[in-house]
């Protein structure tokens, strides 16, 4: 089963994940990420930094997607495993339909047609949400910040998450971002157990 964690920068999914690898030890979950679960991850993040030409970006994340559906939850779901994935495609579809606005003409549809066909959908995905001016707050402890980490652009994120959210709601399963770090982690795992029992899942004893 594939999990995915989605939310803007400083919503505080690193926390959730630190917390889960704890509670969800007893099913043996391989956590992974986009972007950077491979080495194509590097070049991404290269990419980042330089700000470089918006579709060359998306391609790059669309190349470590790629990668990471090839290399790692593909096995890991072959082999019966419960994947835990921070970021995945819904990230794209959030943060690049912002970026690629203005240099295509509908990025939603180019985004959907590079990944039709091979991609890897999620049986679940647990989308962080918080007031944008909360997440720059706790970003505001980090020395640098990234070209996405601007107060409009994750705005615009945001809303594109809550977008996607609201047009498949028997996928997504919103947080909010702003409760206790343990009532969060907490209510997560067992919503991933309740998930995982439904399906007669793990553990596997
Ligand atoms: P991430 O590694 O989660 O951020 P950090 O480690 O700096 O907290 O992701 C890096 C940035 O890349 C983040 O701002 C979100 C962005 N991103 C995209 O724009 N598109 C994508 O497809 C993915 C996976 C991430």
């Amino acid at each position: 089963m594939l999990i995915t964690i989605e939310g803007i920068d400083g919503a505080g999914k690193s926390t959730l994940l630190a917390s889960l690898k704890k509670e969800l030890a007893d099913c043996d979950p391989i956590f992974t990420r986009e972007p950077g679960a491979t080495w194509i991850g590097q070049v991404v993040r290269q990419a980042i930094a330089e700000e470089v030409d918006p579709v060359a970006e998306a391609l790059l994340f669309v190349a470590d997607h790629a990668m990471h559906c090839a290399a790692v939850i593909r096995p890991a779901l072959d082999a019966g495993r419960l994947v835990i994935s921070d970021r995945y495609t819904d990230s794209r579809f959030a943060y690049q339909q912002v970026t690629l606005r203005g240099h295509l003409q509908d990025p939603r549809r180019w985004l959907a047609a590079l990944h039709e066909g091979w991609s890897i959908r999620p049986d679940l995905t647990f989308l962080l949400v918080l007031p944008v001016h909360r997440a720059l707050e706790r970003l505001d402890g980090e020395n640098t910040r990234e070209h996405f980490e601007r107060e409009e652009v994750l705005t615009e994120v945001q809303a594109e998450y809550l977008a996607r959210a609201g047009a498949e709601p028997s996928r997504f399963i919103l947080v909010d971002a702003e409760e206790e770090r343990g009532v969060i982690a907490s209510f997560v795992a067992e919503e991933i157990r309740r998930v995982c029992e439904l399906r007669g899942r793990y553990p596997r004893s």
